[in-house]
């Protein structure tokens, strides 16, 4: 088993990585659990495919899980199913010391962690991830939320989790499809600073996304450890140090927003072919060699995920892509600050980007084939 500390200073917690983790989740919560019962929310899929294993690992110590099982989809992360979890947790007299179960993909892991953050102005919360984008992301760092008519993750807080319990074996059952968007950000921890990392991935990649057990564990491993740094040196995004784990997201959320937030494009397929034009557009400005701009697109391309935007199939036009970045929450007092490359491994935060030059490269982008 890996186990990674994330020293969150007054908030350290571990993530721990094996192989059949789902199966020991009652061993290793134990600890943290004060009584014989244990609150879990979790979806529909999750449900279906773990509610026995895990709640026979409860058992085996003596605890009665009790689950909320909420629609599965990101329309889940919104007021009425916060509410849900809300009275629920009520309803299970949960209280402020108490650490209650977070059991799925991003959606789950955000809602109930949000649900943990303000209930009785705050309990514990345990994070058992079950998809590759929230094993090496949106588990790890605290960051909380729901969407609202007016955009995502717009409301939310910093909490972090005691514990984060991430099993490979989870991601068996998963459509390809999305084992493949969660990887964009495990690619991600090798542009930003870890350069040797992304070769691991140009010559591993596909070993991962094969199902290879060692490749998973250690992908997942690596990028905890890459994370837990970041989010070590600066919790809440204050120091732009965090703001590096948004590398390929301004382009991508634009993408998302361009195709409504759809299956046409998943957050992580968003986040590759972000990744890819940022790196595009970081050797037009002269910041990053080209050779390694097309080698970033080239393996984005080569496990499958879209490295260009002709594999968008668009029918607007540069300027209203940027204009999508207007509204991105990152906005900062009028500029919207870009993560750009000086060379894989080396992602930097830029406060000078001009928006009419990303629109113009968003022409020129469009209009490749
Ligand atoms: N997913 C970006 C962050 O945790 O800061």
């Amino acid at each position: 088993m890996a186990t990674i500390p994330v020293a969150i200073a007054g908030a350290p917690y571990d993530v721990r990585i094996e192989a059949g983790l789902l199966a020991k989740a009652g061993t290793h919560c134990r600890p943290f659990l004060r009584k014989d019962t244990v609150a879990i929310v979790t979806d529909e899929h999750v449900a279906a495919r773990w509610r026995e294993t895990v709640a026979a690992s409860f058992a085996a110590e003596g605890i009665e899980s009790r689950w909320l099982v909420l629609p599965a989809g990101e329309s889940t992360k919104s007021w009425e199913q916060l509410a849900r979890v809300i009275d629920w947790l009520l309803a299970q007299e949960v209280e402020r010391k108490d650490n209650i179960v977070a059991l799925g993909g991003g959606v789950i892991g955000d809602l109930t962690g949000f649900a943990a953050a303000i209930v009785k102005r705050g309990c514990g919360f345990i994070q058992i991830p079950t998809t590759l984008l929230a094993q090496v992301d949106s588990s790890v760092g605290g960051k909380t939320a729901i969407n609202t008519p007016a955009g995502k993750n717009l409301v939310g807080a910093f909490h972090q989790p005691v514990l984060v319990l991430a099993d490979p074996l989870s991601l068996d059952t998963l459509p390809a499809r999305d084992v493949r968007a969660g990887y964009a950000e495990v690619v991600k921890y090798g542009l930003i600073d870890d350069a040797p990392f992304f070769e691991w991935c140009e010559a591993n990649g596909h070993h991962l996304l094969a199902g290879e057990a060692d490749a998973r564990e250690y992908a997942i491993a690596r990028s905890v450890a890459a994370k837990a740094r970041i989010v070590a040196a600066d919790e809440k995004e204050t120091t732009g140090v965090r703001a590096l784990l948004n590398l390929g997201h301004t382009f991508g959320h634009a993408l998302e927003a361009e195709t409504g937030f759809s299956d046409r494009l998943l957050h992580g397929e968003g986040v590759a072919l972000g990744m890819a034009l940022a790196a595009r557009f970081s050797a037009r400005q002269g910041l990053m060699n080209g050779q390694d701009a097309e080698r970033v697109a080239a393996h984005i391309g080569a496990v499958g995920l879209p490295a260009s935007l002709a594999a968008l199939n668009l029918s607007c036009d540069g300027r209203r892509l940027a204009d999508h970045m207007l509204h991105d929450k990152k906005m900062d007092a009028g500029t919207l600050p870009f993560l750009l490359l000086r060379g894989i491994g080396e992602t930097f935060l830029a406060k000078d980007v001009d928006l009419g030059d990303v629109a113009a490269f968003l022409d020129d982008e469009l209009a490749r084939r």
